[in-house]
């Protein structure tokens, strides 16, 4: 296959392969039943990434979404309330999660993607009271996926920790991409932990394993979730194959996100003179806003298909593109110039 040919797939950072370095670690890794606490490739990584995050413990779970709804009902029981963005992955792609296993009650402040207003945040939260719902927890997702890979500032986090402990609620991190946060801003994944009294990471968005996300939080809070990712059917036996991947991805593809960050922005330069660019571009994500175009987001993903480039159709005119650890400089040009052609026309 000529590099012409290769299909160049933007989709998601999701789609990526395990290297080879990482399957060797992986086939080497020392294992055990996880269940009995006994794997200790599992155990490394967790206390790898609560460290991390200057948190006390930390939990291996199979996905991003179990981990960020055991972290929920850690911190709000059923009946009470969390609150986060309407656009939030928590309410928009959790399939009902929260209320369907954790009976928790979720309202939203309207989509603003990674500019959040903490004084309106301040402003929806009710107290404790017979006459309506209490508002237990606060979550904020970084960066954010519908909101284009935006990267919510220290500054606003710092104040949002105020309002919820004014206010005596909780902070949830959905940090399934908080390392592009930790590149794209310089700030140490240590002072985004100390904000959260939760957070959610993932191993397998952007750096490349094929498994795997943690819940950080006090000894307590993990030792509580352990028997919630139990119930959920989450318990896993010799997961440290998957963890040992997990711990290449973290000494191995954090710093090279840059590289991602800067094919994004490549893309981001190829779409923008078409005016569909929908926010600037921080990190690995490109939003695309074709309310204006000819094109609407299925038509541009089937046209682009049929040149061998993948783009994510997120509504009928919204789509989205994602750099990764898959993708070269080469795919890079090559969809540019595709999509620059497509959407020229
Ligand atoms: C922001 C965010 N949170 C959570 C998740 C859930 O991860 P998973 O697909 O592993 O459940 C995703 C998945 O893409 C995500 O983008």
């Amino acid at each position: 296959m000529t590099v012409a040919d290769a299909l160049v797939d933007l989709r998601s950072d999701t789609v990526t392969r395990p290297t080879a370095g990482m399957r060797e670690a992986m086939a080497t890794a020392d294992v055990g039943d996880d269940v009995y606490g006994e794997d200790p490739t599992v155990n490394a990584l967790e206390a790898e990434v609560a460290a991390l995050f200057g948190h006390e413990a930390a939990l291996f779970a199979p996905s991003g979404s179990m981990a960020n709804q055991i972290a929920l009902q850690l911190l709000v029981s059923p009946g009470n309330e969390l609150l986060c963005d309407a656009d939030a992955h928590v309410v928009t792609y959790e399939i009902g999660a929260a209320a369907a296993y954790g009976g928790i009650s979720s309202r939203t402040w309207p989509a603003v993607g990674a500019d959040i207003d903490p004084e309106t945040v301040a402003g929806m939260i009710r107290p404790d009271g017979y006459f309506a719902v209490p508002t237990r927890a606060i979550a904020v997702e970084q960066t954010h996926n519908r909101g284009g890979g935006g990267v919510i500032p220290l500054a606003t986090l710092r104040e949002l920790r105020r309002v919820a402990d004014d206010a005596e609620v909780a902070l949830h991190c959905d940090g399934a991409r908080i390392w592009h946060a930790h590149v794209a801003d310089a700030v140490p994944l240590i002072e985004y932990g100390q904000l959260f009294d939760t957070l959610s990471v993932c191993l397998s968005k952007g750096l490349g394993a094929p498994v795997g996300s943690l819940v950080v939080g006090s000894a307590e809070k993990i030792e509580r979730a352990r028997m919630i990712r139990k119930r959920m059917g989450g318990g896993m036996r010799q997961a440290g194959i998957l963890a040992a991947a997990g711990r290449y991805a973290l000494a191995h593809h954090v710093d090279r996100l840059a590289e991602d960050h800067a094919r994004a922005a490549r893309l981001a330069e190829a779409v923008a003179p078409f005016g569909v660019l929908a926010a600037p571009v921080r990190t690995n994500l490109v939003p695309l806003d074709l309310t204006k175009h000819a094109l609407d987001a299925r038509a541009l993903a089937a046209a682009a298909r049929e040149e061998r480039v993948l783009v994510s159709v997120l509504g009928p005119r919204t789509a989205r593109l994602v750099t990764h650890l898959d993708l070269d400089d080469a795919g890079v040009t090559r969809a540019a110039a595709v999509l620059g052609r497509l959407l020229a026309a």
